[in-house]
């Protein structure tokens, strides 16, 4: 265990406004937030309070209006878009909200996704979904197309997904939202384990149960924090992965 967690993710006055002039609707609003490596925190709040904007916002796929945002010492205005992909293939798994697996592939092709755009031969693409899948106990699924898997099968596939880069950011949209409680069970186990190792979570659920994972639970509210309180103390903070967005030398 370490004291100095860094700063990984600081959000300054971020806005998010969809539409404009009269119809203008702010899904965040002067949001600041920062996040510390090893953190895993939990959003809640009502439908509509701009849990999943939120997360777009952190995880690049979406710009904000207004306001700063500095990703490991990165101010993300300034990265470029080659760069803003590659961050995004390598060190951000998303687990979305719906699946968004790709129907005409199958389970192991839609889990190898990322590394085609990390560059990877497809050897290895392969030897990596592979040993994610077996780790959500999926592979005996992997030449199956995502139609002919169960709802709950489906989200862990998107998990093994975002998970297969090794990122050391995770977002997850409500990913235990449609499973069983034996499936949701595994995902929450899967994904303690991951932050054990010092990688940071920011997960959304509206399952009060599962903030015992959390090392902090956000409320959020019309597009600001409610509520923010730590349940454990930084310096108790799984000691973090070296996370060098840019120049890294890769595991191979
Ligand atoms: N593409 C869009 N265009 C216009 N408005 C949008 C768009 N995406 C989201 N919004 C609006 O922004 C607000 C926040 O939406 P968001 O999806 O972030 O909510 P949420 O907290 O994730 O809700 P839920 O719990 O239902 O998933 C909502 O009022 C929504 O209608
Ligand atoms: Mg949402």
């Amino acid at each position: 265990m370490v004291a100095n967690n860094s700063v990984i993710i600081d959000l300054k006055k971020i806005c998010k406004r969809y539409g404009y002039g009269d119809a203008a609707i702010f899904a965040l609003r002067d949001f600041d937030l920062q996040v510390k490596q090893g953190e895993f925190i939990m959003i809640m709040g009502p439908s509509g309070c701009g849990k999943t904007t939120l997360l777009n916002v952190i995880g690049l796929l979406d710009k904000s209006s207004d306001g700063t945002y500095t990703l490991a010492g990165h101010p993300v205005e300034r990265i470029s878009a080659r760069k803003k992909a590659k961050f995004r293939s390598k060190k951000i798994g998303i687990i979305f909200q719906d699946f968004n697996l790709i129907p005409t592939m199958n389970i192991l092709d839609n889990v190898a996704l990322p590394l085609v755009y990390a560059g990877f031969t497809k050897v290895r693409r392969e030897k990596q979904a592979d040993e994610v899948l077996s780790r959500f106990h999926l592979q005996p699924k992997e030449y199956y197309m995502p139609a002919q898997l169960s709802g709950g099968q489906k989200q862990r596939v998107a998990i093994a997904r975002s998970l297969v880069s090794d990122p050391e950011i995770i977002l997850a949209d409500e990913p235990t939202g449609n499973l069983d409680s034996r499936s949701a069970h595994i995902v929450m186990e899967e994904l303690k384990a991951i932050h054990e190792e010092g990688n940071t979570i920011i997960m959304v659920t509206h399952n009060p149960s599962l903030t015992t994972y959390a090392t902090r639970v956000i409320n959020m509210l019309d597009g600001q924090i409610d509520t923010d309180i730590k349940t454990v103390a930084d310096k108790d903070l799984p000691e973090p992965v070296s996370i060098h967005f840019g120049k890294k030398k890769e595991k191979e």
